[in-house]
């Protein structure tokens, strides 16, 4: 049976990780991959999630099974964190899933359940798993105008035009905040004419928010989803707690489903917690509880918050001196967009050739759709990034 399995299209992210490895120049720059790293190339615990670890190992005193939608502790935490108050309790339903990814699948898997049929539409470009996930699952889907490749920031006369097509209760996917792969975002005003637009479609939001914090700030990076979840009669978020709490592996993420009604409400959180039944019944426990203990905690968090701020300060920075630095080389503000853009990536706009190029002869990795991660952009390296960058044409 096994050998009629078809060979799977490669994760081209992924692979690039394994060409970086296999690269034995010492001075080869990875701004490849979609982790955060500190100046000396590490990607650290932060300091409130080891203290909660320690506080945890001493206090659990049983690994038995959690609830089947994961622990409610986590929800509130989470929910705090992402809607503070900008939608009533009761019409959220909840479940936490392996990462945000899992989240996003498991979105994808209660709209199937629904019944409907519902175009899934995806910005143009985005981040390559929600594709293939709605390919996966066999859900037809559709892409939105996003970026204007030439100014590098939000083609938002593209975005309107292309939104405006949707049908009555079609899904339309919003990176909440630090836009994978482009780092170009919506400001206050575009997210209050999108949320007008998708009201007067009748269409569902479906916010997927994996960067809260690496952007302008906590709070500000929720705005557009805190804006959309008061509006909305119905709205999905995928949240992920990976890079903003740095717990990539133990997997981590929620579903807040938000239902037009406590009633509807209390029939979606049933159909949630099937879904995770059939897919693996609970799920992981260990980094939903070390993100409530910080949530929760007035020491843990405050400590955190003070390191995701360097973190983002940190980002910001090396926007800003990367920016500069190719306008030094370059003699113009034509890269002036990296300063403008925020979160953990950037779409340089450069073709496929001039990634390659950038590898091949200098050691550069980015993703082949020319996007970077400014995290990897240390001080050391700027200066070297922005005359490669420069000389193979960009
Ligand atoms: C836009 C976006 N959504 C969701 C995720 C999910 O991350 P994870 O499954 O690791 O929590 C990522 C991770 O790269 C992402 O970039």
């Amino acid at each position: 049976m096994l050998s009629s399995l078809k060979k799977q299209p490669a994760d081209r992210i992924i692979g690039l990780s394994a060409l970086y490895n296999a690269d034995p120049r010492s001075k080869k720059i990875d701004l490849g991959v979609g982790v955060y790293k500190d100046a000396n190339g590490n990607t650290p615990v932060m300091r409130a999630i080891k203290e909660a670890e320690k506080r945890l190992w001493d206090a659990e005193t049983t690994k038995t099974y959690t609830a089947m939608i994961g622990d409610g502790g986590f929800h509130t935490a989470m929910a705090d964190l992402v809607l503070s108050n900008s939608v009533d309790r009761d019409r959220i339903s909840f479940c936490a899933t392996p990462g945000g990814t899992g989240a996003i699948h498991h979105v994808l898997e209660l709209v199937k359940l629904t019944g409907a049929n519902p175009t899934i539409w995806f910005s143009d470009p985005t981040w390559g798993n929600h594709l293939s996930i709605a390919k996966h699952l066999g859900m037809p889907f559709a892409k939105y105008g996003y970026f204007d490749n030439y100014t590098r920031s939000v083609n938002f006369e593209g975005m309107i035009s292309d939104l405006s097509n949707v049908s009555k209760g079609d899904v339309v996917v919003l990176h909440g905040c630090c836009h994978n792969p482009t780092g170009a975002n919506l400001n206050k005003t575009q997210w209050g004419l999108i949320a007008d637009l998708l009201l007067e479609k009748e269409a569902i939001p479906f916010i997927d928010i994996a960067y809260q914090g690496f952007g302008e700030g906590l709070e500000e990076d929720a705005f557009g989803t805190r804006l959309l979840a008061g509006k909305f009669p119905e709205m999905f978020i995928a949240s992920s707690c990976s890079k903003n709490f740095g717990i990539y592996r133990e997997r981590c993420g929620l579903v807040m489903a938000i239902s037009a009604d406590p009633d509807t409400s209390e029939i979606t959180q049933g159909n949630l917690s099937y879904v995770n039944r059939q897919n693996f019944s609970f799920p992981p426990d260990h980094g939903a509880r070390l993100v409530t203990m910080v949530l929760t905690d007035t020491e843990l968090r405050a400590n955190w918050v003070a390191e995701l701020e360097d973190v983002r300060l940190g980002m910001l920075s090396a926007r800003k001196k990367l920016a500069e630095a190719l306008r030094v080389e370059c003699g113009s503000d034509r890269f002036g967009f990296l300063a403008e853009h925020r979160g953990m990536f950037s779409r340089l706009g450069a073709t496929e050739d001039q990634v390659n190029k950038l590898r091949d002869e200098y050691g550069i990795y980015m993703v082949f759709d020319s996007r970077l991660n400014i995290a990897g952009v240390t001080e050391e390296k700027i200066e070297t990034i922005a005359k490669a960058v420069i000389a193979v044409g960009i």
